[in-house]
C-alpha cells in the first residue's frame, strides 16, 4: 500500500533533545531562556538566562552526548528516516557573526555520519524555535529585515557543508503557529519578537512573518544552485478548520480560518502573496514593507515538496451566540461534537487527516511530506519496566490507515511519514517532559529528575513491524 522506497521515520528538534546547551561553543537560543510550564501553565519567557530558574532544554535528554546509543535504537526499529534541526546557535552563536563556529559544524558531521552509518537518512529543518538569543537581543527578532542575510548565510553554510549527507531540507518549523500573532508563545518561537503593550500584533507578525518567506524563497533558490539534488521544502502546521455547521457564514469562517494557514503555503508554493492578503492589509490600513526584488525572490525560490505537521483539526464558527475562543475577524474556536481530546485538550481526528492531504494535493500538487504527527500522552512505567502505549499505538494505527486511503483511493503523493518525538523528549509548548510522544522511554520527570535510561515501550515493536511490513501489518 506504500511506495517500496517511502521514508518511514521519526522526528524531533534539536532543542527540545539535544541539550548541552552551552557546550561546543553554541551560544543562548531562544529556546534557552524558555522556562518549564505545566499542562495548563504557559512557559515563561525571561530576559536572559536567570540563575535558579529551570529551563528544562537546558538538558533536554542529552542527545548531545548519547546520540550514538539513541540512533542505534532507531536504527534497531528499522527507521529509514530521522528527521531534526539544526541548532543555530551551535553553528553561528551569536547568529550575527561572518564566520561559523566550527565545534557546532563537526557535531553535525559527526551525527549525520552515525545516522548514514545505520542507513537513517537525516531530514532537517533548518530553523525550529531556536534561533539565537542575541538576534531577539540586538534586532528584535524577524521584525527586522537584517534577519533575512542572518539566516541566508546560517544556510549557505550548512547546505554547503551537508549536502553529500543531507538531501531534504525545510526551511522555518511550523511558520503559520504564529499567524493573527495573538500567541505570545508563537511569536517568540516563530519569530525571535516580542510584542509591546499598544503595538498592533497581527501587523508586526504578518511583516516578521513575511521577511521569513522572502529568506525561505531565498534559501530554496541558493539552496538548488548549491546542489541542484537538493529537495527544499516549507514546514506548516496543519490544523484543518471544519465549519461548526452548515450555515453559510460558519462556511466562510472555515474558509477564512484556513486563509490563515494557506497565506504562508501560498507564498511557499506559489512565489506570491495570495490576493486575499493583499486585500487584508488595504483594509486595515497595514503598512507590510516590501520590495519588487523582494517579490522576485518569492517567485524564484518556491518549494520542492510541503512538509507539514498534523495532530488534529479545529472548528469555527461566527455565530456570536456558540461559546470559543475568538482567532480575529469574528472568528472562533469551539467544540466538535463528534470528536474527543487527548489530557492536554488536542482533539484527536484520523481522518482529518486524510482531508489535509486531499485538499492540499488539489491546491499545490507537490509531493508531501508528513513531518510531525503523534500522541504526547502520560505514560505509566509498570513494575517489570514495561510501558504498555496501547492508546498511542491506536492513535498511529488510525493514522496511518487514513495516510493509506488518501495515497490509493485519492491519489496523494505522500513521500514519508515521520511521527513526531519518536523518543520521549521536552514538549514544546509546556516544557514537561511528562508529555510523552515517544516510542522510546527517556527517565527523565517534568523536574528534570531521573537516570535518562532509555528504554523501549510497546510502540516499538509495533512501528518496527509497520516499517518491516511497508505498512502491511496494520
Ligand atoms: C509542534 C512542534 O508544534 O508540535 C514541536 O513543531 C512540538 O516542536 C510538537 O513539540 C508537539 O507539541 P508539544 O507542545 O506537545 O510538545
Amino acid at each position: 500500500m506504500f511506495k517500496s522506497d517511502f521514508l518511514w521515520g521519526g522526528a524531533v528538534a534539536a532543542h527540545q533533545i539535544e541539550g548541552g546547551w552551552d557546550q561546543g561553543g553554541k551560544g543562548v537560543s531562544i529556546a534557552d531562556v524558555m522556562t518549564a510550564g505545566a499542562n495548563g501553565v504557559a512557559r515563561e519567557i525571561t530576559a536572559g538566562v536567570i540563575p535558579g530558574k529551570n529551563y528544562p532544554n537546558h538538558e533536554a535528554i542529552d542527545f548531545y552526548h548519547r546520540y550514538p546509543e539513541d540512533i542505534a535504537l532507531l536504527a534497531e526499529m528499522g527507521l529509514k528516516a530521522f528527521r531534526t534541526s539544526i541548532a543555530w546557535s551551535r553553528i553561528f552563536p551569536k547568529g550575527d557573526e561572518k564566520e561559523p563556529n566550527e565545534a557546532g559544524l563537526q557535531f553535525y558531521d559527526d551525527l549525520f555520519d552515525e545516522l548514514l552509518k545505520h542507513g537513517i537518512e537525516p531530514i532537517i529543518t533548518l530553523s525550529h524555535f531556536e534561533m539565537p538569543y542575541h538576534l531577539h537581543e540586538a534586532y528584535g527578532g524577524f521584525k527586522n529585515k537584517k534577519l533575512i542575510d542572518f539566516f541566508v548565510n546560517f544556510a549557505e553554510v550548512v547546505m554547503t557543508r551537508y549536502q553529500k549527507k543531507v538531501t531534504y531540507w525545510m526551511t522555518f518549523n511550523e511558520i503559520n503557529n504564529q499567524a493573527g500573532g495573538h500567541e505570545a508563545l508563537h511569536n517568540w518561537t516563530n519569530s525571535g519578537v516580542i510584542v509591546a503593550e499598544g503595538e498592533n500584533a497581527e501587523e508586526i507578525i504578518y511583516q516578521a512573518s513575511l521577511y521569513e518567506l522572502i529568506a525561505s524563497a531565498k534559501v530554496v533558490a541558493l539552496g538548488h544552485q548549491i546542489n541542484s539534488n537538493l529537495q527544499i521544502g516549507c514546514m506548516m502546521a496543519y490544523v484543518p478548520v471544519y465549519p461548526y455547521s452548515c450555515n453559510p457564514v460558519d462556511m466562510m469562517a472555515s474558509v477564512k480560518g484556513m486563509n490563515l494557514r494557506f497565506f504562508y503555503n501560498d507564498v511557499h508554493a506559489r512565489g506570491e502573496i495570495p490576493a486575499y492578503t493583499l486585500n487584508e492589509w488595504q483594509r486595515k490600513g497595514y503598512e507590510i514593507e516590501y520590495t519588487a526584488e523582494d517579490l522576485a525572490a518569492l517567485k524564484a525560490g518556491t518549494v520542492d515538496f510541503i512538509g507539514f505537521s498534523y495532530y488534529m483539526s479545529g472548528t469555527v464558527t461566527a455565530n456570536p451566540e456558540v461559546e470559543g475562543h475568538l482567532i480575529g475577524d469574528g472568528l472562533k474556536i469551539t467544540q466538535n461534537e463528534y470528536i474527543k481530546a487527548s489530557d492536554w485538550g488536542w482533539p484527536i481526528d484520523p481522518v482529518g487527516l486524510r482531508y489535509v492531504l486531499n485538499v492540499l494535493e488539489q491546491r499545490y500538487n507537490l509531493p508531501m511530506m508528513i513531518v510531525e504527527n503523534g500522541f504526547g500522552a502520560y505514560d505509566t512505567l509498570e513494575e517489570d519496566g514495561s510501558i504498555n502505549d496501547d492508546y498511542r499505538i491506536n492513535y498511529l494505527t488510525e493514522h496511518i490507515k487514513q495516510m493509506a486511503l488518501a495515497i490509493n483511493e485519492d491519489g496523494v503523493n505522500l513521500i514519508g511519514y515521520t511521527p513526531w518525538g519518536i523518543i520521549d523528549i521536552v514538549s514544546f509548548g509546556t516544557g514537561e517532559m511528562e508529555k510523552r510522544y515517544g516510542f522510546i522511554y527517556v527517565d527523565k520527570d517534568n523536574q528534570g529528575k531521573g537516570t535518562l535510561a532509555r528504554s523501549k515501550k510497546k510502540s516499538f515493536a509495533w512501528y518496527q513491524e509497520v516499517i518491516a511490513t511497508n505498512g502491511g501489518s496494520l
